[in-house]
């Protein structure tokens, strides 16, 4: 979610997902998370909203769905490159006069995105259309993996665009080539964008007063990243050791390259620019409670699956500890015991703890990664029965082990969990794009 402040007036936008982020519903999911969607709904009317897009992860839910929860609360969808049989109740484009500044808003559909009856355009072509002048044209895309460049080069009228599915928060925007920002908050919900913008009248281009300080830092970092791991490589004599660096050293020479070029892009300006400042506020502690909202989650929260309220009787039994091919991490501690007092400080052992005290543990979206096994189909399933599987164990890093708990010289397991497995919790978006390999990963070993 962001909001544009031109001359002080305010604009608020999203660019979707908010109902959900995966495009597929499990069937066995949908009454809980249709009771959780209609709530967002109702609290996003609440708070107010000026513009939103409908975007993949919301149509998961079915067309028909979206657009009754659209019109029950006056969802202010825009959708500006589907074409339907039936036409759709959203406008192609919203307009606004904010204090003097026009802005238009556009809604761009995922190239994916699969609706009975109807067709996604190319967001270029959509958006090849808008003329280049004074009114702020802002794109709410969710463009998968299309770059917001090429969309930009053949969109020249276009100044910003809010990333939907974002996998980092840019907590500065990035430049493009044709003077246009790209915008990210992030894809929890727990940041605001603020931003604040100033057109400057036959202005092209955009600057932002942080980008060029945060891109030089970005480049700072690498170079030393790739100077520190220059020493360690001369130092190591291990051949997977050598690799291994070899490997990082490649990462960060690509990430300095894309930093160099985005350094160049936010420092160079031909001409006069118009002026956006960006901050990202954390919807935190210490901002206060919305009393309407609040009661309104606290009535649907009462409603999910495992919620304290639920009858005893629909409770099964937690059963013996492991289930199916998980045995748990108490298992393995018995012989490898100095792994395990290794592991029992570590954030791992208490990540179950951690969604407890958001009272969360029984939340379809929060459990999971948290829980062992639970990404994988043979693990829990439900969050009222977890067999002792509590906790990122032994098993989320080295594969499930009952077999190999059995018979150890027969049944291996993954001695050195490659960071694939790290990244299926460590997603950069749950994790608000924390994990960082080479810092993250020393802490795990033993
Ligand atoms: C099953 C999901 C899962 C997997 C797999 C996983 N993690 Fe984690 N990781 C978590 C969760 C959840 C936390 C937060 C724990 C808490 O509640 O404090 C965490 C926390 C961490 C932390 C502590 C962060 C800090 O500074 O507090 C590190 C370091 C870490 N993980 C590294 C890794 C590495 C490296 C791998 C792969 C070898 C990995 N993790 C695999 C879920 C996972
Ligand atoms: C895709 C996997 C995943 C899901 C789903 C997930 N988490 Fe986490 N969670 C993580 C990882 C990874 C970390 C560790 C982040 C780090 O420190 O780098 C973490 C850390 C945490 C922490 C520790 C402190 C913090 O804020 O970083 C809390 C609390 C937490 N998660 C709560 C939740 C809640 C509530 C939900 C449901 C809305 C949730 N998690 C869903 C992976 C996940
Ligand atoms: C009965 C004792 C015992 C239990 C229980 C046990 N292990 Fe092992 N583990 C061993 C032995 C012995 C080896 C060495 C096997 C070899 O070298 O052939 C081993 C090896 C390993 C290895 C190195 C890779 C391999 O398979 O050789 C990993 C990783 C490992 N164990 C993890 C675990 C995890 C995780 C659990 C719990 C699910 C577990 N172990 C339970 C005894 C045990
Ligand atoms: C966050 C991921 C993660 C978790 C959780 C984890 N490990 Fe590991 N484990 C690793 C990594 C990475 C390595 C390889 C680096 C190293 O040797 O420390 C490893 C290596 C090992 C090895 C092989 C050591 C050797 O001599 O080659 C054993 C045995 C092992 N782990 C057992 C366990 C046990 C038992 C637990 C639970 C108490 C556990 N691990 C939890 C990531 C993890």
């Amino acid at each position: 979610m962001s909001t544009l402040s031109p001359s002080g007036a305010l604009l608020v936008v999203d660019a979707g997902n908010l109902f959900r982020r995966s495009a597929v519903l499990p069937e066995s999911e949908r009454a809980e998370r249709e009771a959780k969607a209609r709530l967002i709904a109702e609290a996003t009317r609440l708070g107010g909203i000026d513009a939103m897009l409908p975007a993949r992860g919301d149509f998961s839910f079915g067309l028909p769905f979206v657009t009754d929860v659209g019109s029950a609360w006056e969802l202010p969808y825009v959708l500006s490159n589907v074409t339907c049989a039936t036409p759709l109740p959203w406008p192609a484009v919203r307009r606004f006069d904010k204090g003097g500044t026009r802005v238009e808003v556009y809604g761009i559909a995922h190239p994916e995105l699969k609706l009975p009856g109807c067709s996604v355009t190319d967001a270029g072509q959509a958006l090849s259309g808008i003329p280049v002048t004074d009114t702020v044209v802002l794109v709410l895309a969710d463009l998968g993996r299309t770059p917001e460049a090429d969309v930009a080069a053949r969109a020249p009228g276009v100044d910003f665009f809010l990333r939907a599915d974002s996998t980092e928060t840019l907590s500065t925007p990035e430049a493009l080539a044709t003077g246009a920002l790209v915008l990210s908050s992030g894809a929890r919900g727990k940041l605001l964008g603020v931003a604040t913008v100033q057109v400057t009248p036959g202005a092209r281009t955009w600057s932002d007063a942080g980008a060029s300080a945060a891109r030089a830092a970005d480049v700072d970092t690498a170079t030393a990243r790739l100077t520190e791991l220059g020493t360690r490589k001369a130092k190591a004599t291990d051949p997977r050791e050598v690799a291994r660096l070899v490997r990082q050293e490649e990462f960060w020479t690509k990430k300095q390259a894309a930093a160099r070029t985005a350094l160049e892009l936010a420092t160079t300006t031909g001409g006069p620019t118009s002026r956006l400042s960006n901050t990202l506020r954390g919807l935190v502690d210490d901002v206060g409670e919305h009393a309407p909202t609040f009661a309104k989650v606290a009535a649907v929260k009462a409603t999910l699956t495992g919620a304290k309220s639920a009858p005893a009787a629909a409770v099964p039994a937690n059963t013996a500890a492991g289930m199916g091919p998980w045995v748990g991490s108490a298992a393995c501690s018995a012989c490898h015991t100095v792994q395990a007092a290794q592991w029992s400080h570590s954030g791992h052992a208490r990540a179950y703890a951690s969604v407890v005290a958001d009272d969360r543990q029984f939340d379809l979206d929060c459990y999971s990664c948290h829980v062992t096994g639970a990404l994988d189909g043979t693990g829990p399933t439900d969050p009222r029965q977890l067999h002792g599987l509590e906790n990122v164990g032994c098993e989320s890093c080295h594969g499930a082990g009952k077999a190999h708990a059995a018979s150890p010289t027969t049944a291996h397991l993954v001695r050195e969990p490659p960071t694939s497995q790290c990244v299926q919790c460590h997603d950069s978006r749950q994790d608000g794009g924390r994990f960082d390999e080479p810092t993250y990963r020393p802490k795990v070993a033993h």
